[in-house]
């Protein structure tokens, strides 16, 4: 039997694992400094939640829910993305109606059924947050920054950022009559794709990868031409903020973004590095959906979730640490016990200390150790243990130093930091 990772999901093994762990806890330093507090939200959820919140008609609920009834005959879906959970938990417990902003991120798996690609999978990680509570597009601004510090941070490559505003309920309905019929002229020279988005989401025309549909594309009414003006004064201000903080970015009047919620600021960080499944993060504006998730009153809210899998694509290949800052071989059996107890003391003294356990000989023991990495040797002998005193051995010059059990995490500390 052969028995293997399912489709579309995969291991992360180390020592990418390392690059993972930065990741995510550069996220928790950054995010941290904008006053963001993490929420876990559970894995599965009411299918409701995502009918309710990523909503009915969207590809997600309708193509892509991992949804299973369980033992007790509930209806259940894995979350396909974050913003729905955590807005339920923000009226399950209150936080509406202290009126105060409210900001939380969540670090997690999310489950779509799609088809896998590089890039693209059906287990993938979201690194998100959310900021309740506030219209003021200074919030707007204040996330999307956060996001490019973040990513700067890590070193991603070249990442983009694209902005635009999908107007809301004052401005979209007449913005949506003109797309349509616009739409209508050019329906024969859409795509089959595209006129089934006609038919059931026109906006979404717009994020065709077909090279048929973008001379219509090109052709067809933008909502930025038609935003209301205080919807039009909004971007502006988000702009003027970003453009204050020395945020580059680029106005995209063809940025739609995948889900319905979305109301005036839309945004999405792509990265050269990617290839087709360039969106590292995408995210906006979602005033309503608070309400329409059961809320008495609604909360404005904003916020953006990036994929784990893209970003650690998008890093720089950087020299990894080892796994271990010392290896302890010993001569002989008479002296493991004196080993294991020397590896004690190091770990307690936070020295990341491992050995080799299957009692091979000393040569085999040189042999993993070279393998592990490590970057110092200690070898202990019975001359060792009767005189307290131990060789250190830095592996990538040969460098030897005597040191006695109490000294020793402190010398290793020492040689590792000379290191050239
Ligand atoms: P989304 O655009 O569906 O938005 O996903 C956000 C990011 O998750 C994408 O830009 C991409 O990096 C990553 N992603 C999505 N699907 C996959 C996949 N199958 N494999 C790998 N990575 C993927 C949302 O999920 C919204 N909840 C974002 C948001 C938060 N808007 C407001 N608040």
């Amino acid at each position: 039997m052969n028995l293997r990772a399912a489709r579309g999901t995969r291991d992360v093994m180390p020592p990418e694992v390392d690059r993972w762990q930065r990741v995510e806890s550069l996220a928790r330093q950054i995010f941290a400094l904008y006053g963001m507090q993490e929420i876990r939200t559970p894995i599965f959820e009411d299918s409701k939640v995502f009918e309710k919140g990523t909503g009915e008609q969207s590809e997600i609920v309708q193509k892509e829910m991992y949804r299973f009834t369980d033992l007790g005959g509930h209806d259940l879906t894995l979350r396909p993305e974050g913003t729905p959970p955590v807005v339920r938990a923000y009226l399950e417990h209150r936080l509406a109606e202290g009126k105060d902003v409210t900001k939380l991120y969540y670090i997690g798996p999310m489950f779509r059924y799609e088809r896998p690609q590089k890039g693209r999978y059906r287990q993938f990680h979201q690194i998100g947050a959310e900021a309740f509570g506030s219209e003021d597009p200074a919030v707007d601004a204040e996330v999307i920054e956060m996001a490019m510090f973040w990513l700067k941070e890590l070193g991603v490559e070249s990442p983009t950022l694209l902005i635009n505003s999908v107007g809301d309920q004052d401005d979209r309905p007449s913005y949506m009559e003109k797309l349509v019929a616009a739409q209508r002229t050019y329906l024969s020279d859409l795509s089959e794709d595209s006129r089934r988005r006609h038919e059931i989401n026109p906006l979404r025309v717009f994020d065709s990868k077909d090279p048929r549909d973008h001379a219509v594309i090109e052709k067809l009414p933008t909502i930025i031409d038609h935003l209301s003006s205080s919807n039009r004064d909004h971007l502006d201000r988000v702009c003027g903020y970003l453009s204050d903080w020395g945020v580059k970015f680029r106005l995209e009047p063809h940025l739609v973004r995948g889900l319905d919620y979305y109301r005036r600021t839309v945004f999405e960080i792509t990265s050269p590095a990617l290839g087709a499944q360039d969106a590292l993060l995408g995210g906006g504006r979602y005033d309503g959906l608070v309400q329409q998730m059961g809320g008495k009153v609604d909360a404005p809210a904003v916020g953006f979730a990036s994929g784990l899998e893209r970003i650690v694509l998008a890093m720089p290949d950087e020299s990894l640490a080892p796994p271990v800052d010392c290896f302890v071989v010993t001569i002989d059996d008479s002296v493991r016990a004196a080993g294991l107890n020397l590896m004690w003391r190091l770990r307690h003294s936070g020295i990341r200390t491992t050995a080799e356990y299957q009692g091979r000989s000393l040569k085999a023991q040189m042999k993993v150790a070279n393998r592990s990495a490590a970057p110092t040797v200690v070898i202990v002998g019975p001359d060792e243990v009767a005189s307290g005193t131990f060789t250190i051995k830095r592996m990538s010059d040969g460098q030897q130093v005597s040191s006695g059990a109490d000294s020793l995490a402190e010398d290793i500390r020492t040689l590792l930091a000379s290191e050239g």
